[in-house]
């Protein structure tokens, strides 16, 4: 469809200015419940681009910095889901979208990973956790399934040493923690602590 379509409207996308950057798999939220493979991809542009609005997928477009964005959702502006949250957290490892281009450049051959959070359920909020994380189970049991303890999510944070995963506090505050290296040598974000008056 995608071919037929350029060729509809006679263009040739710049398809190989566009770097994997990542993927993500929904999780599990409920049995039979709509599950997504997203890529993210990543392109470097001198202007913001003209945006068509389809107003059925797309319906509003805004440019924003990792830190506006980052703003915007902690104040409710903008809603973000969490693997969104986390790759604006991890675009902010970038002072400038030149560095942000060498860095996919010098990547480029890099195998970019595909997860699945998998989601904790504790004694008073959720947790989703990544890949590489202490509690991060390899299993596909958990394709299916949440996790679930009886311990409240301050106890949880106390345990273990390789943290990689999103404390989920509600719709509009989450807070990453990442103590854990990449395998791919792909940037992780950095540990993202909301303060306290937020909570
Ligand atoms: C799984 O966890 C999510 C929280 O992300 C929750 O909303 C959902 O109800 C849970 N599903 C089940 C079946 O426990």
């Amino acid at each position: 469809h995608f071919l037929r379509l350029c060729e509809h409207l006679d263009c040739t996308p710049d398809i190989w200015a566009l770097h994997d950057w990542s993927t993500w798999l929904t999780p599990f939220f409920r049995p039979g419940g709509r599950r997504f493979d997203t890529a993210f991809y990543l392109c470097c542009l001198r202007e913001p681009p003209p945006v068509c609005l389809d107003m059925a997928e797309v319906v509003s477009s805004q440019w924003s910095s990792p830190s506006e964005a980052t703003e915007s959702f902690l104040s409710k502006e903008i809603w973000l889901a969490p693997p969104q949250f986390y790759e604006i957290r991890r675009l902010a490892n970038f002072a400038s979208l030149s560095d942000l281009y060498t860095f996919c450049l010098d990547h480029a051959l890099e195998e970019r990973e595909r997860w699945m959070p998998i989601t904790l359920l504790t004694a008073n909020g959720a947790i989703q956790l990544l890949p590489g994380d202490d509690l991060y189970l390899e299993d596909s049991d958990y394709l299916e399934k949440n996790l679930s303890t009886e311990k409240n999510t301050a106890e949880i944070m106390q345990e273990g040493k390789t943290f990689h995963r999103m404390v989920l506090h509600n719709r509009h505050l989450y807070s990453l923690h990442v103590t854990f290296q990449s395998k791919y040598k792909h940037i992780y974000p950095k540990t993202y602590v909301v303060s306290e008056s937020r909570l």
